[in-house]
């Protein structure tokens, strides 16, 4: 057996094991991290060298991921000095890097220790010199063996993706950017995004304040023209950025207009719809924090509730990322024209932000 480490946003562990479980047929066991938050873990079994490429190649692929490590081993220390941490990790077998032609380390703490993560690395570096004589490279390695301490808990593995893969610059998933909006959404929400709104073929997407687009850029990887992508925002500069990140991908089956999110049922005649409706609308709404004017966030809020409600078509949905939730859950209790039927909490950049999913009454 071959057990894997993924990475992910905060407190959406259940959406990536959702993910593991619908995607990778051969994993087992697949759940949240010895409890601990950002991490899944699973396992696969050890097959011939092909398919353990394919079943790899399928994992790399997952876009609810930040990275990926294989297991090599973990344990609780009572003490979690370097001193002790060295001597367990000098008990994992490391066969790999006894042949490899040059390693890395690569370390993450959280908790309170006396040591620092860059002096983990070096204790840990200098363990697995003294005893296979590898050579380490930071650059031009052939294994980053990843060693992470969570309080009393460490683990151990190789670290098999080098780059963040929500950032989807990578070999896989891999979506080019001339632009970035400077609120930008993390590729890895906007698919949860996207999969909570739950789109069918054939089905009518609207992102209202796309920004730099990242939404409709994730959607138009996923579903390309098997479903209708529509964005719009009110700021010349965002259309122009998503225009561009459009034209890269060659993505042009994304329909793209300036809009104010405020009138949504004013701009949407402007669409060509087949039921003049939207199914799904998906958006992450501007919390006013970052824009140098102040915004009335309930007044925005309530019209663009109220308007997609003249526009949404009766099984429709409306999944929103917000930073500003106890103003938005006022604003949809205070219409009353939609139910919450889901909320989730993540993190991006130090700010809590929530993810509401809206149905109509
Ligand atoms: C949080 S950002 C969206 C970021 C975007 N998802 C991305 O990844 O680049 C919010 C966007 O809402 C836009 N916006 C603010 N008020 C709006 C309104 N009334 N109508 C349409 N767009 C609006 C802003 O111009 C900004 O681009």
């Amino acid at each position: 057996m071959k057990k894997y480490v993924v990475t992910c946003d905060y407190n959406l562990e259940n959406l990536v094991i959702e993910e593991i479980k619908q995607k990778i047929s051969e994993a087992t066991e697949i759940k949240q991290f010895e409890n601990f938050s950002h991490r899944v873990s699973f396992c696969v079994p050890n097959f011939d060298e092909q398919k353990n490429k394919s079943v790899l190649q399928k994992i790399l692929k997952l876009r609810s991921i930040h990275s990926l490590i294989e297991l090599k081993g973990s344990f609780y220390l009572e003490n979690p000095t370097l001193e002790n941490i060295k001597a367990k990790v000098m008990e994992i077998e490391l066969p790999e890097l006894k042949i490899a032609t040059s390693f890395r380390v690569t370390a993450e703490r959280y908790g309170t220790h006396n040591f620092t993560s860059m002096e983990m690395a070096k204790h840990i570096g200098h363990t697995v010199i003294l005893r296979y004589q590898t050579p380490v490279s930071l650059t031009d390695y052939e294994h980053n063996l990843r060693i992470d301490i969570l309080g009393s808990f460490v683990f151990v593995g190789y670290q098999i993706t080098d780059d963040i893969l929500s950032h989807r610059q990578g070999k896989y998933n891999k979506i080019e950017r001339v632009f970035h909006h400077r609120a930008a959404t993390k590729h890895s929400l906007a698919y949860h995004l996207l999969t909570l709104a739950k789109l069918k073929e054939g089905e009518s997407l609207l992102d209202c304040t796309c920004g730099g687009g990242t939404i409709v850029l994730e959607a138009a990887n996923i579903f390309g023209n098997k479903i209708k992508i529509l964005a719009g925002d009110m700021h010349q500069k965002a259309i122009e950025g998503t225009k561009k990140n459009l034209k890269i991908n060659n993505f042009d089956f994304v329909e793209l207009q300036e809009l104010n999110a405020r009138h949504l049922d004013e701009t949407i005649q402007n669409y060509v719809l087949e039921n003049g409706k939207i199914d799904k609308i998906v958006c992450n709404l501007p919390f006013g924090v970052q824009s140098a004017k102040q915004v009335n966030m309930r007044g925005l809020y309530d019209q663009f509730l109220t308007s997609a409600e003249k526009i949404i078509s009766k099984n429709g949905k409306i999944v929103v990322l917000t930073m500003r939730q106890g103003v938005f859950r006022e604003v949809v209790f205070m219409i009353k024209k939609f139910k919450i039927t889901k909320e989730y909490v993540t993190e991006a950049g130090g700010l809590y932000l929530h993810i509401f999913v809206l149905e109509k009454l």
